[in-house]
């Protein structure tokens, strides 16, 4: 496995960065994303957070996690690396940080929905540690299937 490189830094994000993360989710996401305001909304939610990996050369955004507390678990809301950036380790460590706030906040599991016709995210999140746990049937707008899909944080859950 190689390792994310020394370029990029990881912090939470902050309302300053919503501009900048609309910007890269638009450009490589082919569905619908989210607004600026939209992402100031998330930016500032207070059983979520946001978390940006950064080109040290650029300061602009190169991926990003979103996810909320939702009782027992963290949700990964929407989680991208920027084409250039893929396949180098960059959503691994973004997984691998979602699990370390988790044990931290003593979650029992990191869960997500991804589309079932998305197999490079399915394979990623396999690849990363996450099994399938059932399916949504018709859960995106345009009648796509999503897969449930979810990874234990703490041992001593259910
Ligand atoms: C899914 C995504 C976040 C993966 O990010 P990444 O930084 O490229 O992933 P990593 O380099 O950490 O990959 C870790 C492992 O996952 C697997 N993997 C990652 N992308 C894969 C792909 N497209 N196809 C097959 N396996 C893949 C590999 O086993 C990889 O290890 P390897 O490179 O040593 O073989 C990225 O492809 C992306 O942003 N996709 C578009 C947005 C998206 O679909 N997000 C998911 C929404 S639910």
């Amino acid at each position: 496995m190689t390792t994310p490189s020394q370029e990029l830094t990881f912090r939470g994000g902050s309302s300053e960065d919503a501009a900048a993360l609309q910007r890269l989710q638009s450009e490589h996401e082919t569905e619908q994303g989210w607004t600026v305001q939209q992402w100031q909304k998330e930016l500032n939610r207070s059983n979520g957070s946001v978390w940006l990996v950064e080109s040290v050369d650029t300061n602009q955004p190169v991926g990003y996690l979103v996810m909320w507390r939702v009782a027992d678990r963290l949700e990964i809301v929407d989680l991208l690396v920027h084409s250039r950036w893929r396949r180098r380790s960059v959503g691994r460590a973004l997984i691998e940080m979602a699990a370390a706030i988790g044990r931290a906040q003593q979650v029992c599991r990191l869960v997500l929905e991804v589309r079932r016709d998305n197999a490079g995210a399915r394979q990623f999140y396999e690849a990363v540690g996450f099994e399938e746990q059932g399916e949504k049937p018709g859960f995106y707008d345009d009648g796509a299937h999503a897969l449930v899909m979810a990874r234990t944080v703490e041992t001593a859950c259910d």
